[in-house]
């Protein structure tokens, strides 16, 4: 056995090589440090990717970073992003930046997707912004800084995309695939859970942090109203366990009307014959995506862990969640914690879902491939559940092998014992989730940082 704290040592040493510097302050962190392949935008700082690192660096007391990363992506988010004659939305958050010098002067280059591979829009951005703002007060108690005006006028940005009228039926935010952590063609459009739950997340955190403007503010009230609504839609639509597996099993169909059961129409048919099998009697967790006639029974780590985190999940539900995590562990943990998504498409579903992307073949990358960095949520949620017991074991896993396979990006295979077929080596967010995740179980207050108590808005939303 590998002593877990030469692990941590080794990672803070990795954590601090990542480190990038603006006119003479930290201001984040590279994606990856690997100086073996090219590196594409991996020598940008991401804004989801440092949110792991800012978890970690705030946990540690290592606050200055965070701070001049909020104050500098706070300044990119009003810059015009223009691609061809389309300008973006001002509210944007970069999806992520780096820093340039010129005759010895530096600037800040950002990319808000209109750089990105196949054009992907970073959505998650603004929420993880948000996140890592709320994330930085608590550990500081500068609620000033956030109530400065530059930060309110930046949140109500970020609301403005998000809460102003749609032409849509739920509360959740409907996007085009590839726009958060899994920025590829993945089946993870139209309202897929990962971004939902982040959404929550984003939503709880500026519902803490705005100042009104009056009784009658109308973003306070539009959050308080969102929040509600969007915890009562996933809990209740979302949510899969045996009982409503039956349910499901022997749906009508095309029902027209105020009482329809079966609200999204969705054919019992749909329901993969591996879902049988592998449901426990007692585990549950959300569905990965929602839509008219469609239910995305895979499940995704990313969207059930920030669930209990965030307390999007009842504490039933968070409960369920955790034993499908014990009880499916060879399938969702197995040599290295954990799939970001189960189980993988294949054959003609991967030509469909993915657009045939050899990036994302069956059991690599986003398709089934096996991710550290969310290591961090695995431990939050562990926490939170009072189930830190499986997050020591993960964490005792993962620290066998990652200071010797240079903590790569990603694993491949049913079981994530290969290192990923293109996995970037000293990739940022795999040493920070697992730093994350041992300050989180070292100490338990940690917890406070990126969690959210039940909102009590939502409390009497039955849940099944
Ligand atoms: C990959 C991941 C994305 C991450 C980026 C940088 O593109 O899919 O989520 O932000 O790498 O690490």
């Amino acid at each position: 056995m590998i002593d877990r704290s030469k692990v941590v040592e080794a990672a803070w040493k990795a954590l601090e090589d990542s480190i990038i510097s603006y006119q003479g302050s930290p201001v984040g962190t590279l994606a990856a440090t690997d100086k073996e392949v090219v590196a594409l935008n991996y020598d940008q700082c991401f804004t989801r990717d440092f949110a792991v690192s800012a978890i970690a660096l705030l946990m540690k007391g290592k606050v200055e970073i965070v701070r001049n990363f909020l104050i500098v992506t706070l300044e990119l988010q009003s810059r015009e992003k223009q691609m061809d004659c389309f300008v973006a939305g001002q509210g944007l958050m970069p999806a992520s930046f780096k820093v340039v010098s010129e005759n010895g002067k530096e600037s800040l280059e950002a990319d808000f997707g209109e750089k990105a591979i196949a054009r992907v829009a970073p959505i998650d951005s603004g929420f993880w912004w948000l996140f890592v703002l709320r994330a930085y007060v608590k550990a500081t108690g500068d609620i000033a800084f956030a109530h400065e005006a530059k930060f309110q006028h930046g949140i109500r940005l970020i609301l403005d995309l998000f809460l102003t009228t749609r032409l849509e039926m739920f509360p959740t935010v409907l996007v085009p695939d590839g726009s958060f952590m899994i920025d590829r063609r993945m089946g993870v459009n139209g309202h897929p859970l990962d971004l939902q739950t982040l959404f929550y997340a984003a939503l709880r955190a500026a519902g803490e942090l705005l100042v009104a403007d009056g009784e009658d503010d109308t973003y306070v009230k539009a959050v308080r109203e969102r929040t509600g609504h969007l915890a009562f839609h996933i809990r209740f639509y979302y949510w899969l366990n045996l009982e409503h597996l039956n349910e499901i099993y022997r749906y009508k169909v095309e029902e027209f009307g105020e009482t329809a059961i079966n609200k999204f129409n969705i054919y019992p048919d749909t329901i993969p014959d591996w879902l049988i099998q592998w449901l426990p009697e007692d585990g549950g967790y959300f569905a990965g995506n929602l839509g008219p006639a469609l239910m995305d029974f895979r499940f995704f780590a990313q969207g059930n862990l920030m669930a209990i985190i965030a307390s999007l999940a009842s504490q039933e539900q968070s409960q369920a969640i955790m034993e499908l995590i014990e009880q499916r562990w060879e399938s969702l943990v197995g040599s290295m914690p954990m799939k970001l998504c189960f189980p993988a498409v294949e054959g003609r579903d991967w030509q469909l879902i993915t657009g045939s992307d050899p990036k994302n073949i069956p059991w690599s990358y986003h398709n089934g491939g096996s991710w550290p960095f969310l290591l961090w949520e695995l431990a939050g949620a562990a926490q939170k559940t009072g189930r830190t017991e499986l997050a020591e074991t993960a964490l005792d896993i993962a620290a066998q092998r990652l200071v010797k396979d240079e903590w790569p990006e990603y694993y491949d295979a049913k079981n994530g014992r290969l290192i990923g077929k293109e996995a970037r080596k000293f990739q940022t967010w795999t040493i920070a989730g697992f730093l994350a995740a041992q300050e989180l179980l070292e100490n338990p207050k940690n917890l406070e940082l990126i969690s959210f108590d039940e909102d009590f808005n939502v409390i009497s939303c039955s849940t099944k």
